[in-house]
């Protein structure tokens, strides 16, 4: 099935799709960087933060993709990160370009947030996350020990901002 959708920044009141999407996609606990809670007011309170972004993709079918952002070092030091904690597509959207479009946007957003990166972590058994980022321009720079189940994937943005500029006529 595929529907045309929109992405836009998550409100309180997508926590329930949001919710969803992230629970059937084995993506809800541990590492949301939460204090292991994930309900309304956690959902709530982390999109207030200057430090997080959660982005929803919606269509007339509803809340059918979500991508949750974190910034790191944003206010000191020169090494700016936007890391990539979450992105799931409901299943039967897949394949549609939606993975790439909320890609697009982590990068145009960590440019505006002004990082020089933007990063995720990739499971290596996960070869459809591991095509797409590859396909977009990661890099896979590590393995984590010790059982190296997790690659770090990272994009310049730099560089992919220089290559989505208009090339002068030659
Ligand atoms: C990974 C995921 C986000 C991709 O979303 P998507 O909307 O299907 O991705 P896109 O349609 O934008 O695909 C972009 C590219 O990724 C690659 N890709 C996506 N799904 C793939 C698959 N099942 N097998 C191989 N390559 C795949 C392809 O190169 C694809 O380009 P193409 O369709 O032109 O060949 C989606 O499969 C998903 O939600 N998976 C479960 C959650 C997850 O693993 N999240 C990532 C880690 S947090």
């Amino acid at each position: 099935m595929t529907s045309a959708f929109k992405i836009r920044k998550a409100k309180s009141m997508d926590f329930d799709a949001v919710y969803g999407l992230l629970k059937s996609n084995n993506l809800l606990p541990r590492t949301l960087d939460i204090d292991d809670v994930f309900d309304r007011d956690a959902f709530s309170e982390m999109l207030q933060r200057k430090d997080k972004s959660v982005f929803v993709a919606e269509s007339d079918a509803g809340i059918i993709g979500t991508m949750f952002l974190s910034f790191e070092n944003m206010y000191r030091g020169a090494q700016h990160w936007c890391h990539i904690d979450r992105i799931a597509v409901d299943e039967n959207h897949r394949r549609n370009g939606m993975g790439w479009t909320f890609l697009e946007k982590a990068a145009d957003t960590g440019v505006k947030a002004g990082a020089g990166f933007l990063e995720g972590e990739v499971n290596i058994r996960n070869i459809p996350a591991q095509q797409m980022d590859t396909g977009f321009g990661f890099e896979l720079i590590r393995k984590h020990p010790p059982n190296h189940f997790l690659y770090t994937a990272r994009l310049d943005l730099g560089k992919w901002l220089e290559e989505r500029r208009p090339k002068a006529n030659s």
